[in-house]
């Protein structure tokens, strides 16, 4: 059980802060995603206590949740932003985070999102590959700009974690090899339009072990020297996002104050600014999908199954990496039961829990899949035809809507007869 100052029971039931999930089940429908504001708040406190001996700037990967009330909650808090997307640009815009604390990153930039960022005004894009460097210093002669960019390179460090979340391995399309990189250099002295303002990388997602961090700081700081020798005044070092959390209680997160003890003696020395990209970090245990069990059915082996009304379509994560996510009770009775919960979705990949051991709920009541505030609602889909849950935030015993319940108009409104 996942039980934090956010999501905590109250004798037998679960409020987020001071508000009852019941009641905003009720008020709201289900599924809804319920975002505690506080928690948002306090994950950022703690990212910024654990590295605060350090000149850093913070930039919330909005990737993980780009709720616009989301962004806002960490931009009024002096956070910048690390955009993917001309989609996510437009979306930090439009929480009102100032364009110079964007960073711009993404493998496949196209000419039109450089553009875009250019014209806004982002602190800087982050080139991985010469032919993207290419691009940028050709959209930014046509502008009359100066593009500060960074280069991110792969540093080919295999973070254990999820096959499909490790990006720093040489075998995956992220970055620029360091093989590559003299080369790199030796063009940049020809694209006139550029300015080399920093170096970058970002080796995965939900990375327990910080001597991965380790390996590639090494090789990063490495390339920061050999690119002062050559004459560039570098500003930045990004060390990219990835650091964990706790999705479940038997497999507890490093503690962020561990991979601050190993990465700020190593960066201090550099002189430079330290950029750092979380998502998860910040999100990810700042939300629950709530959710209402349908029908609960028994197969011929006595197998238990709980049909739930959200699927794969809110929370994408245990079908794509078979990942765990807490499936607590709103209103617990004491008793438990090992089931299946699954949603209504026609694919067998589409369930939250296999043979687990939960609460023993009835049908119409409610469950709460905890951790839903990273790479849930954002990653949901209509397939099947179905609905983006609304969203709310609760901040005390505040509750605002946030995003609204997606309609059928909705569904169909760019289709053309
Ligand atoms: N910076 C860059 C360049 C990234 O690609 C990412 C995540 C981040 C920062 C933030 O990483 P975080 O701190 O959130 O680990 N959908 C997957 C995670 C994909 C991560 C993609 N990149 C999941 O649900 O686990």
């Amino acid at each position: 059980m996942l039980d934090s100052h956010y999501f905590h029971y109250s004798d037998k039931s679960l409020n987020c802060d001071n508000v009852s999930l019941q009641e905003l089940g009720s008020r709201f429908g289900t599924p809804l995603y319920v975002t505690s504001t506080k928690s948002l708040v306090e994950s950022y406190h703690a990212f910024e206590t654990a590295f605060s001996k350090l000149p850093h700037f913070t930039c919330y990967s909005v990737k993980a949740n780009f709720n616009l009330s989301v962004i806002r909650t960490f931009a009024d808090l002096g956070c910048g932003c690390d955009v993917n997307s001309g989609g996510e640009l437009y979306r930090a815009l439009q929480a009102g985070v100032a364009p110079d604390k964007i960073i711009f990153a993404g493998v496949g930039k196209k000419k039109e999102e450089i553009a875009y960022s250019l014209g806004a005004g982002v602190l800087m894009l982050k080139a991985e590959s010469i032919p993207e460097l290419q691009t940028i210093d050709r959209v930014a002669g046509e502008l009359g700009k100066i593009a500060d960019v960074a280069l991110r390179i792969n540093p080919n460090v295999t973070a254990e974690t999820h096959p499909y979340i490790t990006t720093g391995d040489s075998k995956e399309k992220f970055g620029i090899d360091e093989a590559e990189l003299q080369e790199v250099f030796t063009l940049l002295g020809q694209l006139p339009n550029l300015r080399l303002v920093g170096l970058d990388m970002h080796i995965g997602s939900q990375i327990f072990d910080p001597e991965y961090y380790v390996a590639a700081t090494v090789k990063l700081l490495a390339l920061l020297k050999v690119s002062k020798t050559m004459g560039f005044a570098i500003q930045f070092l990004d060390i990219g996002g990835g650091f964990p959390v706790t999705y479940d209680p038997a497999k507890p997160a490093t503690p962020i104050e561990r991979f601050a003890d190993k990465l700020v003696p190593m960066l201090l020395p550099s002189g430079v600014t330290v950029i750092f990209e979380p998502g998860r970090y910040l999100v990810a245990s700042a939300s629950v999908l709530l959710t209402k069990v349908l029908y609960k059915k028994r197969n011929h082996a006595g197998k238990e199954f709980f049909v739930v009304d959200a699927g794969m379509t809110e929370l994408i994560r245990p079908a794509l990496y078979q990942s765990h996510h807490e499936v607590q009770a709103v209103t617990r009775n004491g008793e438990t039961i090992v089931a299946d919960v699954v949603g209504p979705i026609c694919e067998s990949s589409d369930f939250f829990a296999r043979q687990r051991e939960i609460d023993a709920v009835d049908e119409g009541e409610l469950l709460a899949v905890m951790s839903c505030g990273a790479y849930a609602s954002v990653m949901s889909s209509n397939y099947n035809g179905r609905l983006r849950p609304a969203e709310v935030m609760v901040n005390g015993s505040e509750v605002t809507l946030v995003r609204k319940r997606e309609t059928l108009e909705q569904l169909v409104q760019n289709e053309l007869f």
